[in-house]
């Protein structure tokens, strides 16, 4: 069978056989057999905006791996660190190769204090940490100008081990800074995870020893959260990435892509939508509510997975044992009625919307003591090393500057007139 699809233009007559490469029609080649005929797919929901090897999604099949390795392996096995390793150099780190790297990312989680004090500190004092995250990674390559060099690969990986390292230190920062706590410095002794706990919680022990059990349940949560493949902002890191801004700028762009409702903001959402629920008693009424085009049901459907999101599964199992240390979330009763109901319910079955990886995330955030408004920090500390990792992809490709065409559906050309005879 030829690797081709045959397309009839019925305005012409034209016919044209069009090279599919990797399963996907090659644009480029259609671009020149037929000029200025644009494909029109706003949301790129049929467009492979890029070939990856990094993370491989079937949404149909419930799929997640990274570099090869099954989600639900690296979950139980690993660790966040390990595979922020795997993510960007594309192979799992022998012992030497992990002691390195674990050690340099723990020696670059101080941040410039001009950072924090002149920058961080300027903010209202009710100002979203997400917001400040957002333009204090932004700000970070003012400090580090040669990050603008990105084609000394020595260069960009001394950048990418600091962005790491520093997303938890700006994060905590953030979460201190609204609450009026003074700053905790790193302490390089602690792994990645406790390190970014004590830089949250501790008060005025000498050393903060973070629950274990927690620990481990955040660095589940971290590696769960490092990659998804095209993503909303994925999409943004590659697309700022292509026009060859330096890494901070490009993750400052998909921090900010992050921040929606739509995307990462949707765990925040979730936890205010099963407060405003309320009791269990209330779910039959809001279900009818999402089914009368109310709203959404947060946390329920995806882009890609149409039947489960492994990474759901996942989390449920994490739930029950941080619940067994922290006692149950309240929410909890709430939002498995809201699970049950819905997946009885055709209106969500024939829409194929099942829980995706936020439904139960926020519950653990909260039950953990994190502040709704730090829920999406949460996902953009392991985030960053799945948009680095495509950063570095991206740069290796020698991609062209994403650039897509638009249709034209405004005004026809007209004269201008002043404005005294407007
Ligand atoms: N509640 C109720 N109806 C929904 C929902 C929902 N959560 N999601 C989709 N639908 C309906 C939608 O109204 C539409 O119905 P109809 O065909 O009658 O118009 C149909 O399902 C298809 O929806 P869509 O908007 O075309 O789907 P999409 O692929 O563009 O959107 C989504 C995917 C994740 C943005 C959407 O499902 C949603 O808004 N979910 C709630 C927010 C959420 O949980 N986001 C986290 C996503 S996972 C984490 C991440 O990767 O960031």
């Amino acid at each position: 069978m030829p690797e081709s699809i045959t397309i009839t233009d019925n305005r012409t007559g034209q016919q044209v056989e069009v090279p599919i490469v990797n399963g996907a029609v090659d644009a480029k080649a259609w671009a020149k057999l037929m000029p200025g005929t644009w494909f029109f797919d706003p949301s790129f929901g049929a467009t492979a905006a890029a070939e990856s090897a990094i993370t491989e999604l079937d949404g149909e099949a419930g799929i997640l791996r990274y570099r090869g390795y099954p989600i639900e392996q690296l979950a139980e096995k690993s660790s966040y660190l390990e595979v922020a390793y795997l993510l960007i150099n594309g192979e799992l780190p022998n012992a030497a190769q992990f002691e390195q790297w674990r050690y340099d990312i723990i020696h670059h989680t101080f941040i410039h204090e001009n950072v924090r004090k002149r920058f961080l500190d300027g903010f209202h004092y009710d100002a979203h940490p997400m917001g400040m995250l957002v333009s204090a990674v932004a700000a970070l390559s003012t400090f580090y100008p040669e990050a603008k060099d990105i084609e000394d690969p020595a260069n960009l990986d001394r950048q990418t081990v600091r962005l790491i390292s520093k997303m938890p230190t700006l994060a905590a920062a953030a979460y201190r800074f609204s609450v009026g706590m003074p700053f905790v410095y790193p302490d390089n002794s602690l792994d990645f995870c406790s390190n970014f706990l004590s830089m949250m919680w501790k008060i005025a022990e000498p050393r903060y020893d973070a629950n274990p059990v927690l620990s481990r349940a955040l660095d589940v949560l971290f590696i769960l959260h490092a990659d998804h493949e095209q993503n909303c902002s994925t999409t943004a890191m590659r697309t700022v990435g292509s026009s060859h801004a330096d890494p901070y700028s490009a993750t400052a762009a998909a921090t900010a892509a992050l921040y929606g409702p739509r995307h990462g903001g949707a765990n925040e959402a979730v936890l205010k939508m099963l407060t405003e629920i309320g009791t269990y008693e209330n779910v039959p009424a809001f279900i009818e509510s999402v089914k009368a085009g109310e709203g959404r049901l947060q946390g329920f459907g995806h882009r890609v997975y149409k039947n489960f999101d492994p990474r759901a599964t996942i989390i449920k199992k994490t739930a029950d044992e941080v619940f067994k240390v922290t006692g149950k979330n309240p929410l909890l009763d709430i939002a498995l009625k809201l699970e049950e109901v819905a997946l009885a319910d055709d209106y969500f079955i024939s829409r194929k919307l099942y829980p995706n990886v936020d439904f139960y995330s926020g519950l653990i955030y909260q039950a953990m003591g994190f502040p709704l408004d730090m829920f999406t920090v949460l996902f953009a500390i392991p985030r960053t090393s799945g948009w680095l990792a495509h950063y570095k992809e991206l740069l290796s490709q020698d991609a062209r500057i994403a650039r897509p065409r638009q249709t034209y559906i405004g005004e026809p050309v007209r004269d201008y007139t002043p404005l005294t005879e407007r």
